[in-house]
């Protein structure tokens, strides 16, 4: 049977889990955090001691990486040389080393190898950053999710506060959020854009729960 592909993508704390979770709950399909093993690639390095901006030290240590993902009751679980890191992986030190990493082109194909490995059986939704422009670029929806980095840095210190992990005032959390936009988006392999044959949705001023729907309705229609 064929598989169906879903690719959200769109600058950190746009509202993607939140999507992608209700449209694999709704559709039934598997939901892949990508950003959770870019994440796990920046642990292994903070915790080798390898400066995350190593593009030659990171490039050698993701040759033997393992990294997997595990479903637990619906929850996505990410194991690191087979340990649950899926809470460690959350911290800030962790969030802006993940998109240091990202940028190594090495560190990117080994992940996007992993990530269509798991597309080739399961339908999933993708969520990340080049789903839709490099990762699944047959993808039967792409939707890309954007909000104003005020809204969205508001959203990511309200999340961390409601789950009791906040560490940062709210201007660290923007300030973090504004390296990553840069960097994420202006790095020279597969930088975060929008594909061309993707659908855009701008949540600045309303809850995303709103548009939901009306994305369920547009991919289903197409699948
Ligand atoms: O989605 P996230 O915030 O957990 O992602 C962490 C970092 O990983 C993000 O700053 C950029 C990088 N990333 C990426 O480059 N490509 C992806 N497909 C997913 C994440």
């Amino acid at each position: 049977m064929k598989k169906i592909q879903i690719a959200i993508d769109g600058p950190s704390g746009a509202g993607k889990s939140t999507m992608a979770k209700m449209v694999s709950k709704e559709l039934g399909i598997l939901y892949l955090d990508t950003g959770a093993m870019y994440r796990a690639v920046a642990l292994k390095a903070i915790q080798s001691g390898i400066d995350t901006k190593d593009s030659d030290k990171l490039s050698q240590m993701v040759q033997d990486i393992d990294i997997s993902v595990v479903y637990q009751d619906g929850r996505q679980l990410v194991y690191l040389d087979g340990e649950d890191v899926s809470e460690r992986i959350r911290t800030p030190d962790v969030t802006v080393g993940a998109s240091n990493v990202a940028v190594v082109p090495v560190v990117r194909m080994k992940m996007v190898e992993l990530q269509q490995e798991i597309a080739k059986k399961n339908s999933v939704v993708m969520d990340g950053r080049d789903i839709g422009t490099y990762v699944l670029p047959d993808a039967d929806v792409k939707i890309f999710l954007t909000a104003s980095v005020e809204d969205r840095a508001k959203r990511r210190y309200e999340e961390l506060q409601e789950k009791g992990t906040l560490k940062q005032t709210f201007e660290e959390v923007k300030q973090d959020m504004e390296y990553r936009d840069n960097n994420d988006s202006n790095r020279d392999f597969c930088p975060l854009k929008k594909a061309d044959d993707a659908i855009m949705l701008d949540t600045t001023g309303f809850p995303l729960e709103k548009s939901v729907g009306m994305i369920l309705d547009i991919i289903k229609a197409r699948i």
